[in-house]
């Protein structure tokens, strides 16, 4: 594995594979929900392809500096399990060298970030279109593999690469979760005993929220109903920040499901915020 810490080592290291890589960003602090994403983006490029993961915790994107100064760095467990999946091109560089002290232009997406996790953090969407575009120009990626857990950011990325002719194609991965349910995340440890025990209901509550809809239910107001009923009712410690019914691709809310949606939620278990959705197809 080649691994590059600044644009000219990158751009070097570029050179010697001779197809264009398939990306995988990230920030770090790796588990099985990256790995779920490495292990696609090789399927994408074949044994003989390039499979190219960046780590880097973009301080733009965070709207809370404790959040960023707190973010876990575990970069030599990152680094083997990059060796272990067979990562061919790792990409580990410093703020300075990615960011110029005086730079000045950044992307702003106007639209799907004023919704649902970007509603309550200004400015983070852009920073991630931001970082994301950065590297898209750095790695000129063929595919770049993105996780349908952040189903958000998922859905931004797709409307950049669309509207400003980015010639990647992103691909979403299913959501990797622990056997009771819970979404992999790198904030799970923080949750007390107590939370962790209750933390599945969150899919719980969305996967009967899938079934309802199977049996015929298609007004929203119900389906929400349903969710916020069934979570409060098995997770005491739940704070429901938002349960939402979106369209799919344009973050829009949706009263009556008859094309591609999804239910997405955000629950704080004391201070620790777990996201989580569920793809509702009524067709
Ligand atoms: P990070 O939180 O490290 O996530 C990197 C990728 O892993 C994202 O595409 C995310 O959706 C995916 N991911 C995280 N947990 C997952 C899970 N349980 N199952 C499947 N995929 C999962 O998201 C970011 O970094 C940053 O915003 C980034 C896109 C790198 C820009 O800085």
């Amino acid at each position: 594995m080649e691994i590059a810490n600044t644009v000219t080592e990158l751009l070097l290291a570029k050179k010697r594979f001779p197809f264009p890589p398939v990306l995988v960003p990230t920030m770090g602090a790796l588990h099985q929900g990256h790995v779920a994403l490495i292990r696609k983006a090789r399927d994408i490029a074949g044994p003989n392809g390039c499979v190219a993961v960046s780590i880097f915790v973009n301080p733009i994107q965070f709207n809370n500096l404790n959040d960023l100064e707190n973010y876990p760095n575990k970069l030599a467990n990152d680094i083997s399990i990059c060796e272990t999946e067979g990562v061919d091109l790792l990409y580990t560089p410093s703020t300075e060298s990615l960011y110029a002290g005086n730079r000045s232009i950044t992307i702003n997406e106007s639209s799907l970030s004023a919704q649902l996790c970007g509603a309550a953090r200004p400015g983070h969407f852009d920073g991630v279109c931001t970082v994301v575009a950065k590297l898209f120009n750095l790695f000129s990626p063929i595919d770049a593999v993105f996780g349908k857990k952040d189903y958000q950011q998922l859905a931004i990325i797709n409307r950049m690469v669309r509207d400003l002719n980015f010639q990647t194609v992103i691909h979403g991965v299913d959501t990797v979760r622990e056997q009771d349910g819970l979404a992999l995340s790198s904030r799970n440890v923080r949750l007390s005993v107590k939370a962790r025990t209750q933390a599945p209901v969150l899919h719980k509550a969305l996967k009967s929220a899938c079934e309802l809809l199977e049996r015929g239910q298609k007004d929203v107001a119900t389906l929400l109903k349903h969710v916020r009923e069934h979570i409060s009712q098995n997770a005491p410690l739940a704070k429901i920040d938002y349960i939402e019914c979106v369209d799919a691709a344009t973050l829009q809310a949706v009263d009556l499901l008859n094309h591609k949606s999804i239910i997405a939620i955000a629950v704080f278990f004391d201070d620790v915020r777990l996201i989580d959705n569920v793809e509702l197809n009524p067709n």
